[in-house]
């Protein structure tokens, strides 16, 4: 499926419409270069699966890891840009969170350590500065068709 945003507003709602489709055991992969707003769909996902709209989600890309209490269970945020190799992932709770919710930014770095069955939120540049073109693949289309954007 791929998806025209035209502006920041549009990717918060992708990220607050595929928080209602994510349980326990689903890894969203956040793909896209520098700046293209994969923290910023992070955000709005991560408060729509908690019920609170101004929860306080910091780019997790100093910790690595930030884990968020919520409703459906622990959900984990990855920025795997500053990563070591996928062999330091045993230290950051990575088994754990296959098991939870997984938001994870620079998800090659994870290598093969990415769980099978992620959705890829593929984030390129639009035509204008704040217009994305997003493409979600990995999912069975039945799944993707519940999508409400
Ligand atoms: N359509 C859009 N979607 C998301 N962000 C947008 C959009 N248009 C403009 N922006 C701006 O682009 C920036 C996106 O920053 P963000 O931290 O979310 O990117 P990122 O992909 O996580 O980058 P990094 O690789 O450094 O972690 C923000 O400043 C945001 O306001
Ligand atoms: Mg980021």
């Amino acid at each position: 499926m791929r998806l025209y945003l035209k502006n920041q507003l549009d990717t918060e709602a992708l990220g607050a419409s595929l928080a209602t489709l994510c349980s326990p055991g689903d890894c969203l992969a956040l793909d896209g270069s520098y700046g293209m707003g994969k923290s910023t769909f992070a955000r709005s996902f991560l408060r729509a699966l908690t019920g609170d709209v101004a929860l306080d989600v910091p780019s997790p890309s100093f910790p690595i890891l930030l884990t968020y209490d919520t409703p459906a269970g622990p959900a984990f945020h990855y920025d795997l840009w500053r990563l070591e190799g996928p062999d330091a992932l045993d230290e950051l709770d990575w088994d754990a969170a296959c098991e939870g919710i997984m938001l994870v930014e620079w998800p090659e770095r994870a290598e093969d350590m990415l769980p099978n069955g992620a959705l890829h939120v593929t984030f390129e540049q639009g035509a204008g500065e704040d217009e994305r073109v997003v493409s979600l693949t990995g999912w069975p289309d039945a799944r993707l068709a519940k999508l409400k954007v």
